[in-house]
């Protein structure tokens, strides 16, 4: 079976494999947006907790795997957040497992956007709860089902902020509106959002002055933190719910110290050094002018051709993913390039020269085209 299912993946282009990271090539398809994991704020926070704490907390955190950092590394997220309280979970994925299956179940309904990322996906179908998946950041279909949705108990809308292979931002205010004038819960995913969208890097939120308390903000360490896991914030009755009712919160060990340390120094390293962010957004412009974030994926529609300019671009020293179905639609295989505060402009200009040497690609060229439904560049 094993066998088959891997050659049916082959012959279909969609067969993957782990590639190994080699040092001196230009990575463009990393989630360090602002280079933090390789701070020296953040190693040196790792190593002192690791002298302190150990490897691991060797238990759950109901049991003895709370730490005095654990507690610090939340009441940071609620403060930077601007919310009352915040939680951590052991990843970004299992937070949206966590939250998602311990807010609704069977007999309750989820409104989800239908490019949302897999975790959220996974953690609507462990709720039991009926899923409705409308259409890529429809805010029309989703109050047309929203208005049929009386005969459920609780209602939750559910959406990524900024969308993680599409690098496009979801119609917040216009959600927000719908969410409170149908009386449902709203979710946010922050995972690309958060250290870069907003005056103060604060996210999402803060990028179109949203300032409702009772949204749930989800989001993830392990991209512009740098560090590793996830992380859920809002009213201080929230986080005791989830506490109590969270079960991938609840049965699995808690992170270890040196990884919540990296957190709490690159919560600091965010409000201090905001050049950082500047960086950032400089070479998202200098990339590609018309960029929304620092996700800009290059469609290619067929997922082999995706997989062969990924490999002649890492023969000129580029690593770019080739990004294929199911994590993307049938039919749009793309490059997802992601630019980061480290970048030079150096590596930025020869990615730029190689990419439109194997890529038609007119937007980088200077030639606007946009894809309806993506907003990714052709
Ligand atoms: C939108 C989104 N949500 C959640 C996650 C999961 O976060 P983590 O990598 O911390 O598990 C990711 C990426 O991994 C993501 O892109």
């Amino acid at each position: 079976m094993f066998k088959q299912e891997l050659q049916k993946l082959e012959e279909q282009g969609l067969l993957r494999s782990l590639r190994e990271v080699k040092p001196g090539v230009i990575n463009l398809c990393s989630n360090n947006y602002l280079g933090l994991a390789e701070h020296p704020a953040l190693k040196e926070a790792a190593m002192d907790a690791i002298k302190k704490y150990g490897t691991s907390v060797s238990a759950s955190r109901l049991i003895s795997g709370t730490t005095t950092l654990h507690k610090k590394l939340e009441e940071k997220l609620a403060e930077f957040k601007a919310a009352e309280a915040a939680l951590v979970f052991n990843s970004g994925y299992t937070a949206n497992v966590g939250i998602i299956s311990a807010l609704v179940g069977r007999g309750d309904i989820i409104f989800s956007d239908k490019l949302n990322h897999a975790s959220i996906v996974d953690g609507c179908l462990l709720s039991g709860a009926e899923l409705k998946r409308y259409p890529h950041c429809d805010t029309s279909v989703l109050e047309n089902s929203l208005k049929g949705s009386d005969p459920y108990g609780k209602k939750l809308i559910v959406t990524d902020t900024v969308f993680s292979m599409d690098g496009d931002i979801a119609p917040l205010p216009e959600i927000v509106a719908l969410a409170k004038k149908y009386d449902c819960m709203l979710m946010v995913d922050e995972a690309h959002a958060t250290g870069v969208l907003g005056k103060n890097g604060k996210g999402a939120l803060e990028h179109f002055n949203i300032k409702e308390k009772d949204i749930i903000q989800m989001g993830t360490l392990s991209k512009a933190l740098g560090s590793f896991g996830g992380y859920v914030v809002g009213s201080k009755e929230l986080i005791d719910y989830l506490i109590n009712k969270s079960r991938a919160f609840i049965y699995t060990t808690a992170l270890p110290a040196p990884v919540v340390a990296a957190s709490i120094a690159a919560l600091d390293v965010i409000k201090s050094e905001p050049g950082l962010r500047k960086q950032l957004w400089d070479n998202v412009r200098f990339f590609d002018k018309e960029a929304r974030t620092q996700i800009i994926p290059i469609l290619i529609g067929d997922s082999k051709r995706a997989v062969d300019i990924s490999k002649q671009l890492l023969d000129e020293g580029i690593f770019i993913q080739a990004i294929r179905p199911p994590t993307v639609p049938k039919g749009q295989a793309r490059l997802r390039v992601t630019i980061t505060a480290t970048h030079t402009r150096k590596d930025l200009e020869y990615a730029l020269e190689k990419i439109k040497k194997y890529c038609v690609c007119p937007r980088l060229g200077k030639r606007a085209v946009r894809v309806a439904s993506s907003g990714g560049l052709l």
